[in-house]
């Protein structure tokens, strides 16, 4: 039987420091888990340049290691190419959304561009709420929601 080419799925925030780094490995941790990695390639990148090279928040991977998670990931920023790389781009919020038109400027790709938020059905927000310049009850809010999009992803791709 032919291999089956992996679904390309990058997650994408303002920084890249702290929601989409987290949403890369709860998904990477569920697709792990689930015995089904060889079927995902998974990144995340913000729509600003700010923190290109850092470590994820200590803030978001204190909350994401109570819980089992390890969140590893570099940041870097969005690219144009992501739009032809990647099968679906998950943004967290509608500044997002709005910023990540500049990297498809005549928009021929912007219907892989989804809401995050779409995916997580057992939660009222329809964003993921920046938890940057907030308390710890804000990273767990966003791990909860991106729990909650993650679990249902994976049951629909
Ligand atoms: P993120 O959070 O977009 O979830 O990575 C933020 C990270 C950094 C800043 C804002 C939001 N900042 O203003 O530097």
């Amino acid at each position: 039987m032919a291999d089956k080419k992996p679904f390309r799925l990058l997650f994408v925030c303002l920084g890249n420091i702290c929601r989409s780094p987290a949403a890369e490995g709860i998904m990477k941790k569920f697709v792990e888990d689930s015995g089904r990695s060889a079927d995902f390639f998974i990144d995340s990148a913000g729509t600003a340049d700010w923190h290109e090279g850092k470590f994820p928040d200590a803030r978001m991977t204190r909350q994401g290691s109570k819980r089992g998670y390890n969140f590893d990931s570099i940041a870097r920023q969005v690219r144009s190419e992501d739009f032809s790389n990647f099968d679906l781009i998950l943004v967290m919020d509608q500044n997002n959304l709005r910023e990540i038109r500049h990297f498809n400027p005549d928009g021929n790709l912007m219907h892989k561009v989804m809401l995050f938020t779409d995916f997580a059905i057992n939660r009222s927000e329809t964003q993921v709420p920046d938890p940057y310049y907030g308390g710890d009850d804000g990273f767990e809010q966003v791990l909860d929601i991106l729990e909650d999009g993650c679990r249902e992803l994976l049951v629909r791709l």
